[in-house]
């Protein structure tokens, strides 16, 4: 028991594990996370209605979205963002592994008779031929990377992009860093049963890597059966050092935004957006 304990509490390296799938394509949980989407009041998994609906309508204005246009939106879970740019005629591809989110998603695609592409696959291994006017990550996505990972998308972004186009993508930044602690819990079914509609015990280790700038809120869900470690990690940016791991891909920040909405930049915000092009 001791060292059970032990090796839930150990830190791991940052990024050791990447278990995104197991949280996004686990049948149970994607349901729950769907229902976290469609739920227009909370923030999680999605931002609010009010605020996609907000942000979809500054998207469709700043980057003059149309009928001739082609947007491709990485991570696009249920189609709350495809689903109200394709509604402007333009050619909306999205991207994700979770089978849950796509079927609803094409379910209102085709209520809607709008010509959705949707393409379910892990979003590091997406290939295509077609390019595209904008590429949209939303919802801080990227910050659940890896460096490694990051580099293999913005390399792919970078390849994806027509002449002009432009990378629309929402980070943390460091406020919210500063301001995550430490900690360690358990509870029975802890999250309400987030986990698994079984009876579990869950621990919940959150670690803090100071230099990385990234964080990892670790879950060891114990169930009759199995153990299961789930590892959600986040990545801190400013300004500085997305410019830079950008420039690294070939590419430029061309503007700092407050969020995916085209609010004002606030340093003192715990997230920001930039947009990027090609250099
Ligand atoms: C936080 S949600 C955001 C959804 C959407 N962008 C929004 O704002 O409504 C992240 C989405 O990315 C998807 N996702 C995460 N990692 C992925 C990967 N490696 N490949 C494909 N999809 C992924 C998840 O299934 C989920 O639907």
């Amino acid at each position: 028991m001791f060292a059970q304990l032990e090796e839930i509490h150990r830190r791991p390296k940052p990024f050791e594990a990447y278990t995104a799938a197991d949280l996004w394509t686990d049948a149970y949980i994607s349901g729950r996370m769907l229902a976290f989407h469609l739920n227009g009041e909370i923030d999680l998994a999605s931002r609010k209605l009010p605020f996609i609906d907000r942000s979809a309508g500054w998207i469709i204005s700043r980057f003059g979205i149309r009928e001739g246009k082609s947007v491709a939106d990485f991570g696009c879970g249920p189609g709350l963002y495809t689903q109200r740019l394709a509604a402007t005629r333009a050619a909306v591809t999205g991207i994700d592994f979770s089978a849950n989110s796509l079927e609803y998603a094409e379910a209102r695609a085709r209520e809607a008779h709008l010509p959705i592409r949707y393409v379910r696959r892990n979003y590091l291994e997406f290939e295509t031929d077609e390019t595209y006017d904008l590429i949209l990550m939303i919802f801080c996505d990227y910050c659940a990377l890896s460096p490694e990972q990051r580099k293999i998308l913005l390399e792919k972004f970078r390849h994806l992009l027509k002449p002009g186009g432009s990378i629309l993508m929402d980070l943390c930044q460091m406020n919210a860093f500063r301001r995550k602690a430490e900690s360690a819990d358990f509870a029975p079914n802890l999250m309400e049963n987030f986990w698994s509609p079984e009876s579990y015990y869950g621990f919940r280790n959150t670690f803090r890597y100071e230099d990385a700038r990234v964080t990892l809120d670790k879950y060891t869900i114990v169930e009759k059966r199995r153990t299961r470690v789930m590892y959600n990690w986040l990545q801190y940016f400013d300004r500085e050092s997305i410019a830079a791991e950008l420039a690294e891909s070939g590419l430029t920040i061309e503007e700092y935004l407050g969020n995916a909405a085209g609010d004002p930049f606030d340093a003192g915000a715990d997230e920001f957006a930039a947009v990027a092009k090609r250099r």
